[in-house]
């Protein structure tokens, strides 16, 4: 991948392009910029031009530049198509396939990956419509980056800047594709389930799309994959090692015989948390009108993988109906982690079951939010932070 077609929409962001432009530039990129009329408004197309070395496009309906290279060929020249910033009325459009400028049109006549950098006011990024835009462009494959939470141009604080030129690149570099070679990864995933009878149980409802999205992703990085799965209804990721087991002691038996020679540990999984006593042999009668289930704590297994001795890089995951952050941070010290991604679950979007999700990401001197988007983009991006964190 080296031909950006880089849209820049109307926002006061437009400026931080011009440094993105100078570094896609210095990595050896060939780029083609476009701009919308309120672009122009922000920073001149003669410094992107400088910048690039090339015309930067503005016009849809001009036959200098149609002549020059036309919109279809500029869409089928681009390997990606990256914009940023991209305004809320930018990803209006895009969501709902306008095409009354040359950059959305651009966007519909596009085939290569398409990237975006939202940046916009703190409220109007967290407006139902922005949102809603945002998850119909993340299920049409849309890749977002960003924003970033921070003081903004408007004096506001929160959620919305653009993400900085470097960190843009980095999202789109395809050296990512090679971040995990040579390393060893286990990961569990899904629910445990805890017999109480031969035909009874207790579990809950993770669906395991997380933890096999982490899989699947972290293989593709270059990964070696070692998943441990409790009962889904998945089919087994091809080519990844997968060890299927039923209860939490099962889990825990199988991660300890696989995690020694592991680099990074991902605990994906939503271990139940209190297993019944003793498993009856024959199925409870319903004689009694009320009737004690006596259950014991499960053996915590990401935190017993997180106190051994040369123990992996661990991610820990906290799933949360309140207090989100203060329960991650607790997890993150009591279990010993080195990051823990935190989700709302109970919510109307993501959490289990869903094929959508955001994360609260935190380590032991930052963090980062995750907007929600799809799982495997989310697992992407979860596994970027992690080899950025293993780095340092
Ligand atoms: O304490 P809590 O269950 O909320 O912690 C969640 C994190 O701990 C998840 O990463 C989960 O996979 C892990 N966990 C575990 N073994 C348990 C319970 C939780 O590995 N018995």
């Amino acid at each position: 991948m080296k031909r950006v077609l880089l849209g820049i929409s109307g926002g006061i962001a437009a400026y931080k392009s011009a440094e993105l432009v100078r570094l896609l530039i210095k990595h050896d990129y060939d780029v083609r910029v476009v701009m919308t009329q309120a672009a122009t408004q922000f920073i001149s197309p003669l410094t992107f031009q400088a910048l690039s070395a090339h015309p930067v496009h503005t016009q849809l309906l001009d036959a200098e530049q149609e002549n020059a290279m036309g919109h279809i060929n500029l869409a089928r020249w681009a390997d990606v198509l990256l914009v940023a910033p991209a305004t809320a009325n930018c990803l209006a459009k895009l969501s709902h396939g306008l095409a009354d400028d040359l950059l959305s049109t651009l966007y519909l006549a596009v085939e290569c990956p398409v990237y975006v950098a939202p940046a916009m006011n703190q409220v109007m990024w967290h407006k139902a419509v922005t949102q809603e835009n945002i998850q119909r462009l993340t299920q049409h494959g849309v890749i977002f980056i960003g924003p970033e939470a921070g003081s903004q141009a408007c004096g506001d604080v929160g959620l919305g800047r653009m993400t900085e030129p470097e960190a843009i690149l980095r999202s789109i570099i395809p050296s990512k594709q090679g971040i995990f070679q040579g390393k060893n990864i286990l990961i569990t995933a899904g629910p445990t389930r805890e017999r109480l009878d031969p035909v009874r149980y207790i579990t809950n409802r993770s669906s395991g799309k997380m933890g096999y999205a982490l899989a699947e992703q972290a293989q593709k990085l270059g990964a070696h994959v070692t998943l441990v799965s409790g009962p889904v209804a998945l089919s087994a990721p091809k080519n990844i090692h997968t060890v299927l087991v039923e209860s939490a002691a099962d889990m825990y038996d199988a991660v300890m015989q696989h995690v020694t020679g592991q680099d990074i540990m991902i605990a994906a999984a939503a271990v139940v948390d209190y297993t019944p006593g003793n498993v009856q042999a024959e199925k409870i009668k319903k004689q009694k009108k009320q009737t004690e289930l006596n259950l014991h704590k499960t053996k915590d297994i990401v935190a017993s993988v997180a106190s051994l001795n040369n123990k992996p890089f661990t991610v820990g995951f906290a799933a949360e109906t309140h207090n989100l952050e203060h329960y991650a941070q607790d997890k993150l010290i009591r279990k010993n982690l080195d990051m823990i991604a935190a989700n709302w679950v109970g919510q109307a979007e993501g959490g289990f079951d869903s094929d959508v999700n955001a994360l609260q990401v935190c380590w032991h001197n930052g963090q980062k939010t995750l907007p929600i988007t799809d799982k495997t983009q989310l697992a992407n991006q979860l596994l970027v932070l992690i080899a950025e964190r293993l780095d340092a």
